[in-house]
């Protein structure tokens, strides 16, 4: 394999194209060669070293866990995936990325890319797509006509969470800043409770439902709009914000079950998640594509560590 990666932990003066060996095909397996690569916060999480603890990774690693490209070998057990096939996947985390040319993973991570999209927008949806998938419908079973509340709908969770609310048959609500409005009612989203204006988060609704994306004080200020005995899955640990003083108390009165969910390869969630985008209820929302070259990803891990960017980021290998 030939990627972007890192020798050493550290910012993103550390990103260098990196050569490892690519893993034998074992009999469940595919060779995919890689077209496009999604970008999420933990791909400069993990150049950082901030998971160096739940992820004890052998350097040199090629970062990035959310593609799309073509079957290039299938394992000798593989019944579902020919040579050829355009396909999409979120492989495992404690393996190499892919910011890369090509890359080994088990079939059953893997799902056919759905029909009409791009390798740049089929890239920009597994990790987002299964978290939000694993969040809502797993953890969360919300059900039609539950009140979700999203946080952060412009991110790159946020607004995949809003339209699968939406596709539940839910009445979903999230918060951003004001200049990001109109984009989330694009998306779909019924309320907006806009964080930077004055009484922009008055609301009389009180939620079923939350998908935590931030942690912290905005986490704090809309544990006030739980409805006793509500869910909420979190996708933030103590590592990525402090938990607010307020969040034992109010869970505790509220009586609220909150989950942590950190996202799991999976190719029949992966599947779930075509079938939306083939129903037209899920739509990839690219933002920013960047060449997957060394300076693309950086300019990209700038991007994503501003916290700032709308839906999703992609390194895209036909730019390269
Ligand atoms: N546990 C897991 O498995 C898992 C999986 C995926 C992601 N995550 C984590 O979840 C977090 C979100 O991921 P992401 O990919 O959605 O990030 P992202 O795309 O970088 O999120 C950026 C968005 O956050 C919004 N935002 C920032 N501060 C906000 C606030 N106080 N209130 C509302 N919106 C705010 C920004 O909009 P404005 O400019 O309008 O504020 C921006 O659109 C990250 O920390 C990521 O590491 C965890």
């Amino acid at each position: 394999m030939i990627g972007i990666g890192i020798e050493q932990y550290g910012n993103e003066h550390k990103l260098k194209e990196v050569r490892v060996p690519t893993p034998p095909v074992g009999p469940e397996d595919l060779l995919i060669t890689i077209k496009a690569s999604g970008v999420n916060p933990v791909d400069w999480k993990v150049r950082e070293g901030l998971l160096k603890q739940d992820f004890p990774y052998e350097l040199p690693l090629i970062l990035g866990w959310d593609g799309a490209g073509k079957v290039a070998a299938v394992g000798s057990n593989v019944q579902e995936f020919q040579v050829g096939d355009d396909v999409f996947f979120r492989p495992e985390m404690e393996k190499q990325g892919t910011y890369a040319d090509e890359i080994v993973v088990p079939a059953d991570l893997v799902a056919p890319m759905p029909g009409g999209l791009s390798y740049e927008e089929a890239a920009s949806l597994p990790l987002v797509g299964l978290t939000v998938w694993q969040a809502l419908v797993e953890e969360g079973n919300v059900q039609p006509g539950d009140k979700v509340l999203v946080l952060a709908g412009s991110g790159g969770i946020g607004s995949v969470a809003i339209q699968l609310a939406k596709a539940l048959g839910a009445y979903a609500a999230t918060t951003t800043s004001s200049k990001n409005i109109d984009f989330v009612r694009n998306l779909g989203a019924d309320e907006v409770l806009a964080y930077d204006l004055d009484g922009g988060m008055d609301t009389t609704t009180r939620f079923d439902f939350m998908l935590d994306t931030m942690g912290g004080r905005a986490y704090g200020d809309a544990l006030l709009l739980m409805r006793p005995h509500a869910t909420i899955a979190t996708l933030i640990s103590d590592r990525d914000a402090v938990r607010p003083e307020i969040a034992d108390e109010l869970e505790q009165e509220l009586s609220l079950t909150v989950k942590f969910v950190f996202t799991r390869p999976d190719g029949r969630n992966m599947n779930r998640l075509r079938e939306l985008v083939e129903a037209g209820k899920v739509k990839p929302v690219v933002t920013e594509v960047y060449p997957l070259t060394v300076e693309g990803a950086v300019q990209a891990h700038l991007s994503s560590q501003t916290g700032r960017t709308r839906g999703k980021i992609v390194l895209s290998r036909e730019q390269a």
